[in-house]
């Protein structure tokens, strides 16, 4: 993957999807760095209660030890790019940007992230906070990046919400330009990874953090096409599909949570794809910090590539 920014949203450095060598990825999400401190003057809004939140609880749950134990563990499996699939800060500041971005940066691997609710929790200019990230997103969503064959198409679903909310939405020109992009790479025969905060689907999370237009985000999968797509936000590693499809829906629990239930404990999805005559194989792996892989599953995908 190219840290540099396509004028296009759609990358100019793509290649012939075959013949290809595989491509490994590792997908975490919800890493919730521990912050620098937060000044009273930017938490006097939504901030004030996630800061209470974070004071009271999270901060005993979400540990960075256990965060870089996940990266280390991923800098052994020597994949091709770690995907982070939002919530990186805990209040969305500028300066937990900032610090999300040295993490970023000093990662084993090149990497690529979109954020989650909690990097969108109040309005900003976008220079105090997504833009700090550009050298591994985009500064338009969705964005794309190709590599080998395999498109990795990042969608935002961070918005500001109202106090005890944590919803999302893609809304409807994003949803547009996804539905055109999904067109276009599955012509070209593309192995199409979308990675998306909010589950595109009903159920996964409780309605107050549910994505507001999961039913048309799921339409869009539904006409478009991809081969898998994955999600963080509910902090469980599930497995599951696009309703109405057979395109896997992949979760995983938080980058840092400690937790004795075993679907919430930090993990990691170890991704390996290889093309084949009709299309891709896509081979997981869920990594657990003991050591133990919890979960394996691989589909063929056979893609579009009808003209
Ligand atoms: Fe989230």
């Amino acid at each position: 993957m190219t840290p540099d920014l396509p004028a296009d949203p759609i990358s100019s450095r793509h290649t012939s999807p075959v013949p290809t060598p595989a491509v490994t990825l590792a997908h975490i999400s919800d890493p919730h760095l521990p912050p620098p401190p937060v000044y009273w003057r930017e938490a006097l809004n939504k901030r004030a209660l996630s800061l209470l939140s974070w004071k009271k609880h999270r901060q005993y749950v979400h540990l960075a030890q256990t965060c870089a134990a996940l990266v280390k563990d991923i800098g052994r499996s020597n994949v091709d790019t770690i995907l982070v699939s939002g919530d990186l800060t805990n209040f969305g500041t500028p300066d937990e940007f900032a610090e999300a971005a040295r993490w970023l940066d000093a990662l084993p691997a090149p990497a690529l992230v979109i954020p989650g609710n909690h990097d969108c929790m109040v309005r900003q200019p976008a220079s105090a906070g997504l833009h700090q990230w550009e050298r591994w997103s985009a500064r338009q969503y969705p964005y794309v990046r190709i590599q080998n064959g395999v498109a990795i198409i990042g969608v935002n679903s961070g918005i500001p919400t109202a106090p005890f909310m944590a919803c999302g939405r893609v809304g409807r020109r994003q949803r547009d330009r996804l539905e055109a992009l999904l067109e276009r790479l599955g012509k070209e025969g593309l192995c199409r990874v979308v990675m998306i905060h909010h589950p595109p689907k009903r159920g996964l999370v409780p309605w107050r953090k549910s994505l507001l237009d999961h039913r048309e985000v799921a339409g869009v999968f539904q006409r478009a096409g991809a081969e898998i797509v994955l999600h963080g936000h509910s902090h469980d590693a599930t497995l599951t599909h696009i309703a109405g499809t057979d395109i896997p829906l992949l979760g995983v629990a938080s980058a840092s949570l400690t937790d004795e239930r075993p679907h919430r404990q930090a993990c990691w999805n170890h991704l390996s794809i290889h093309p084949y005559e009709k299309g891709w194989t896509i081979n997981l792996a869920r990594h657990r910090l003991d050591g133990s892989v919890s979960e394996r599953a691989s589909w063929k995908r056979a893609g579009r590539t009808e003209a």
